[in-house]
């Protein structure tokens, strides 16, 4: 059996962003998905603001999302820039999904909580989330194109001035082979000072 160090080092190496076009058939169980959720709730926040927010998609509601982005994409760009094959991945990436979890930052009252320290604590929540993804078997990845990348998106979740819409976490079924992950060398992005 696997102890704690080497079950959490395996987990987080393993974990792998999966799109789309990569899912299989079939849906993940909501009871996963409340799994999913629970976890996120559990990340680290600074002054207990919790400022993460979640809309869940899925069954005829990925149709409505679908239909947003898409929407959203083509009212929001010129005719010159549009682009009909980008539309229509926009239109198609729900739809091959499961599950989607639009990412929401929701600005707290404590104005001594910077606003980025409530994006990182959301960061750590879809971490969590991303994790749990890997530990049941199912794969995800958090998207930051598409309608994310339109301020008019903001409307759509009814968000204030003051929140952000920080992307969209796509997942779904997976094959059992996992991809494989590349990095660079921690010893490159670290100074120890002794
Ligand atoms: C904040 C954030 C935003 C991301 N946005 C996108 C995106 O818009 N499109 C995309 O293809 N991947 C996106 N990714 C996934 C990265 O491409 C992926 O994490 C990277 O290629 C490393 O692969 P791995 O997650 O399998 O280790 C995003 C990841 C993060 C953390």
């Amino acid at each position: 059996m696997m102890n704690k160090v080497e079950l959490i080092s395996s987990l987080i190496k393993d974990r792998r962003s999966f799109y789309p076009h990569e899912y299989i058939e079939g849906e993940i169980p909501n009871e996963h998905i409340d799994l999913i959720l629970e976890n996120a709730n559990w990340a680290p926040n600074h002054g207990l603001t919790e400022p993460w927010r979640f809309f869940v998609f899925e069954k005829e509601g990925l149709q409505a999302l679908s239909e947003a982005q898409g929407n959203i994409y083509k009212d929001n760009t010129s005719e010159e820039e549009f682009d009909q094959a980008r539309y229509e991945k926009l239109v198609k990436l729900p739809l091959q999904s499961s599950h989607v979890i639009a990412i929401i930052m929701k600005r707290g009252s404590n104005p001594k909580i910077p606003k980025v320290e409530e994006i990182e604590a959301v960061a750590c929540a879809v971490q969590n989330m991303a994790l749990t993804v890997t530990a049941l078997g199912y794969g995800g990845y958090w998207s930051t194109g598409g309608m994310v990348k339109f301020k008019e998106s903001k409307e759509f979740f009814g968000l204030g001035e003051e929140d952000e819409f920080l992307g969209l976490f796509y997942m779904g079924k997976i094959p059992r082979e996992n991809k494989i992950g590349k990095r660079k060398e921690i010893k490159e992005k670290v100074t120890w000072v002794r």
